[in-house]
């Protein structure tokens, strides 16, 4: 048998067997998705509504197309909106999401001026510094001022990055990014922080401005990254009243 006839035998099995390794990926990827559920409908599926009731009013700070975490959670609000600056998602995100409110506005400014508030904030933010900002340090604390009376806040955090992984992202963690981190957090090691440390910062952000972190738990996302989950509520003048008694 010469090199062409042993070719034309062998590559259109070849194609046949590629083509059926696409098949089974898609298969596989479709049904990981129902036995891996991604962080955010795991996070949904706790029993986070029992903290802020059935009427949800969510709203996505940092949108891009939605296909992160928004469409996870999507199905169970009442009611949402998306911020986001590029303008190139705009339609993407009518197209998936055609109840709810898009906005294309730069969200650390939107934060200081709408009068809209929210019961469940998921701020899916970048990883390390851009523009003037860093992560989602900036919308503290007007972030506040959009919280309802007891709201969920989602924002990402990032306690630590392995060599190998500041080798792929060596944006994350540059000189900038570190001294932001340390004065967010007030730690002269925040390459290394552990949860319970970044949680301090937020319930002193949380007190200042007169919240209180009820519950919280972290859920690893990928890499990195993880996800802060708090349940925040205002504080009443009389828990004001009976701590200062
Ligand atoms: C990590 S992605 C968000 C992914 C998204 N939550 C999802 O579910 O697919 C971060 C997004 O923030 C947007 N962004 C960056 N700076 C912004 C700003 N100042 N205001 C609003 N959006 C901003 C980026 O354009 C990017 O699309």
């Amino acid at each position: 048998m010469n090199n062409k006839t042993l070719e034309r035998r062998i590559i259109p099995n070849k194609s046949r067997i590629l083509k059926k390794l696409d098949l089974c990926k898609i298969f596989l990827k479709v049904n990981f998705r129902k036995i891996i559920p991604r962080p955010m409908s795991r996070i949904i599926r706790k029993p986070i509504q029992g903290w802020i009731g059935p009427d949800i009013s969510a709203l996505e700070v940092f949108g891009a197309d939605g296909s992160g975490v928004t469409r996870d959670y999507a199905h169970i609000v009442s009611s949402l909106e998306i911020w986001e600056i590029d303008k190139k998602y705009e339609n993407e995100l009518k197209k998936k999401f055609p109840n709810a409110k898009i906005k294309i506005t730069d969200s650390f400014k939107e934060v200081c001026e709408t009068s809209e508030k929210f019961n469940f904030i998921v701020v899916d933010n970048g990883i390390s510094t851009y523009g003037s900002y860093c992560e989602h340090f900036e919308l503290f604390p007007s972030i506040f001022r959009i919280m309802e009376d007891s709201a969920i806040l989602t924002v990402n955090i990032i306690p630590s990055v392995s060599k190998k992984m500041r080798k792929k992202w060596p944006y994350v963690f540059n000189k900038l990014h570190l001294e932001k981190r340390m004065s967010f957090y007030n730690s002269d090691h925040p390459e290394n922080l552990t949860a319970s440390q970044m949680i301090q910062t937020y319930e002193q952000l949380c007190k200042q401005n007169g919240f209180r972190i009820v519950h919280h738990f972290v859920m690893k996302r990928r890499f990195f990254l993880h996800f802060l989950v708090m349940h925040i509520q205002r504080i009443s003048r009389k828990q004001i009243l009976f701590a200062r008694a």
